[in-house]
């Protein structure tokens, strides 16, 4: 301890045990969170104004893998926006031209002309450098992830906003239309064939090359999942007989509990929604993804800073502004092996400029990262563990396909859900196979896009 700096006289392994009983999840819990979860799933089957929106994607077959052509395709929800270009080449295979663009904060919350303004003029962008074959039709597969009531494959109204978009003017109105308007003020004629989830893209992407999946889940800025439901088990439905008799569906799982019944809702969590964009909505992806892990190990470090826990009680400009610790840095905590936890250290110092970080310090925010992550790693398993309950599978077994950057990156994540799953499965969760779909969002589109076509 030097000068200015107090701590206050708090054992470490206190500091631990205090943090543990607040994000620690035992077995039971996961079991009870399960349970709930699988009643709402039902519940929102049933009725459409239920927390578990379980959206009917329009989408009822899925792929052989012998699906060819070439299609465009948007992919808006996460932290980047994509256009691609998509080939089917059958045989399971696929080429891919991608390019990202940055949307601008501005156009996330302004008049929704002006975010889809934006995507045409990408598009314009993307088909010149690409030098795309604009003289035929070109068909497009529009990979939306934000809540939509799906009415057709390609239509749909936007139920609501989220992961920091807020457009003016655009609840209630179909998606297809606005995009469409758009691309006429561009002058380009491109044809929307299909409005898709990325869930729901993520699904049919790897059932192009593994049929045997049945999930799909996002685990990145948002988190979701689509599962492949059958017709008599989904009471709401009223379009008439399904041929395929299964019907994809868009769980938007990131709602779950929002009435805070069964999750560890805890203090932080509780700062997190009343500062977010839409709060009291989203609760299970607020614990869950990349957008607000980063900020809850802030609010934990915030209050030990202030009860002089932390740093000696010294914060930051940088550490009291939300959003600046990013999920990112929780990762590169997490993979910091040095004896002296010296990459920890110069994420606190240099990137959040706090003036002086003990060693003590640096253990007591990497528990913090690992705290927070294991929970959302076990809450993620327990929405695959209700979807694979409902669908029956835990006997027979599934494939889930998983995309998104914290389960792409985040180290541990995927081995903290398999401890989990085991937790709640025994030995039969050997069969549930989670796998990292990779761009599947796009491809997916393409893929329903060609179905569509078929
Ligand atoms: C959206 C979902 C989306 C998920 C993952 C959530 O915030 O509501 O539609 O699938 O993020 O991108």
């Amino acid at each position: 301890m030097t000068g200015k700096y107090t701590y206050r006289e708090i054992d470490e392994s206190t500091v631990y045990s205090e943090l543990e009983d607040v994000f620690i999840l035992s077995p039971q819990r996961l079991r009870d969170i399960c349970k709930v979860f699988v009643k709402e799933m039902e519940k929102g089957l049933e009725n459409d104004d239920c927390t578990l929106k379980m959206i009917p994607s329009f989408v009822t077959n899925r792929p052989t893998g012998k699906e060819v052509g070439t299609y465009l395709a948007l992919d808006l929800g996460g932290t980047n926006f994509r256009v691609c270009e998509i080939n089917l080449e059958g045989q399971s295979k696929v080429r891919l031209r991608a390019k990202k663009f940055t949307i601008p904060d501005s156009a996330k919350t302004a008049d929704q002309s002006v975010l889809f303004d934006f995507l045409a003029e990408s598009i314009a962008i993307f088909i010149k450098e690409y030098n795309i074959n604009t003289e035929k039709d070109i068909n497009l597969g529009f990979t939306f992830s934000f809540p939509v009531q799906q009415t057709a494959l390609n239509k749909g109204t936007i139920l609501l906003w989220n992961k920091g978009f807020n457009c003016a003017n655009s609840i209630g109105k179909d998606v297809v239309t606005l995009l469409s308007e758009a691309l006429t003020r561009k002058q380009l004629k491109v044809n929307v064939v299909a409005l898709v989830n990325d869930t729901v893209g993520t699904l049919m992407s790897h059932a192009y090359v593994d049929p045997g999946t049945c999930v799909g889940v996002i685990l990145g800025t948002g988190t979701n999942a689509a599962y492949v439901e059958s017709a008599e088990a989904i009471p709401k439905w009223k379009g008439g007989p399904i041929k395929s008799n299964e019907m994809i569906i868009n769980s938007e799982w990131g709602a779950f509990d929002n009435e805070r019944k069964v999750l560890p809702w805890n203090k932080y969590d509780q700062q997190q929604d009343e500062q977010s964009t839409n709060p009291g909505k989203q609760t299970y992806e607020k614990m869950i993804s990349g957008m607000y892990l980063g900020e809850i190990v802030r609010l934990v470090c915030k209050d030990l800073i202030e009860r002089k826990i932390l740093f000696g009680g010294m914060s930051s400009t940088e550490m009291d502004t939300p959003g600046k610790f990013e999920t990112a840095y929780m990762s590169r905590i997490e993979r910091d092996h040095t004896a002296e936890l010296t990459d920890t250290k110069m994420v606190l110092q240099e990137i959040l400029k706090i003036p002086y970080v003990a060693p003590r310090d640096r253990r007591i925010v990497r528990r913090i990262c690992e705290l927070v992550a294991i929970r959302a790693a076990r809450l993620a398993a327990c929405g695959v563990a209700a979807v694979v309950t409902k669908m029956n599978r835990v006997d027979t077994g599934c494939t889930v396909a998983i995309d998104g950057s914290v389960y792409e990156h985040y180290p541990h994540f995927d081995n903290r859900m398999r401890d989990a799953l085991h937790e709640l499965f025994g030995m039969f969760s050997e069969n549930v196979s989670l796998q990292l779909g990779k761009d599947g969002s796009g491809i997916g589109a393409a893929v329903i896009a060609a179905l569509a076509d078929k």
